[in-house]
């Protein structure tokens, strides 16, 4: 499977985002998909493309006795490993849709900005509440079906530069979109909010928050944040895992 963050010039471009260098704290989301973690005292922890895996350690600081962090990109993994090593912490090569997903392994899973990678994203939210223990819980964070389904992922802008709208078109048709993103053209999938949510409910799982991140004052003056505010880029949620698996 083709991934991005394995070509060498754009994982070099994703080294300079702040969230690379500086972790978790210049992540635009981080106040509002912190909130969602659950108590992980003693917890058993699974990780859907980890990348240099921040949450991975976070689990650990809060308690976690076993996490792992997976990720297709053999990039990504090394760099996780020497920037986020722990005693608690595994780290593996693997695919989100190859993962074996043992039945009731895991009290919570986490996945930061990599769903929208995944073409089958329902068949996943059903392995998932397979693999985690009952009333486990599942939060995730992905970019935002307006924001998905925007043309060609861009502002149109005005003729001073300046972001005019976010076009969105053809909503319904979900699959594969071509983007421009850090430099390369990097392949994401579409999926309405229909399927997203439904998606959870029709395999056992209960919803107990959905938010659209937006920024929060304090990242107000950095700049493009305000154009935050015009149009959602992602989707946080958290889920109970209701059935056995
Ligand atoms: C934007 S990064 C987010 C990384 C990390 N979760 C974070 O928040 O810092 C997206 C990650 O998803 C990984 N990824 C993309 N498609 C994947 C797949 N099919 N299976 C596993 N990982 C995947 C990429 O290699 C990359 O590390």
């Amino acid at each position: 499977m083709k991934n991005e963050y394995d070509n060498e010039n754009f994982f070099q471009e994703y080294a300079k985002m702040s969230r690379s260098r500086e972790g978790l704290k210049a992540a635009g989301e981080w106040h509002q998909f912190k909130p969602l973690f659950p108590p992980l005292q003693g917890k058993n922890v699974l990780d859907l493309g980890c990348g240099y895996g921040w949450h991975c350690t976070f689990a650990a600081e809060q308690g976690a006795v076993r996490v792992l962090g997976l990720d297709l990109s053999e990039k990504m993994i090394e760099e996780a490993k020497k920037r986020n090593a722990g005693e608690q912490i595994e780290y593996r090569v693997c695919g989100i849709e190859e993962y074996e997903y043992p039945k009731n392994m895991w009290d919570c899973v986490v996945s930061n900005l990599a769903l929208h990678y995944i073409e089958d994203i329902e068949n996943v939210f059903q392995r998932v509440c397979t693999t985690l223990k009952p009333g486990g819980t599942f939060i995730f964070n992905m970019e935002h079906p307006v924001f998905t389904a925007g043309v060609g992922q861009d502002w149109v802008y005005a003729e001073d530069g300046t972001p005019q709208y976010w076009p969105v078109d053809h909503y319904f048709i979900s699959g594969e979109r071509s983007t421009h993103f850090l430099g390369c053209e990097v392949v994401k999938q579409h999926h309405t909010l229909t399927q997203i949510l439904m998606g959870l409910l029709n395999n056992g799982f209960e919803l107990e928050v959905v938010e659209e991140a937006e920024p929060s004052e304090e990242m107000l003056h950095i700049p493009g944040m305000k154009d935050e505010l015009r149009r959602p880029m992602m989707l946080l949620v958290k889920a109970r895992c209701a059935s056995e698996g």
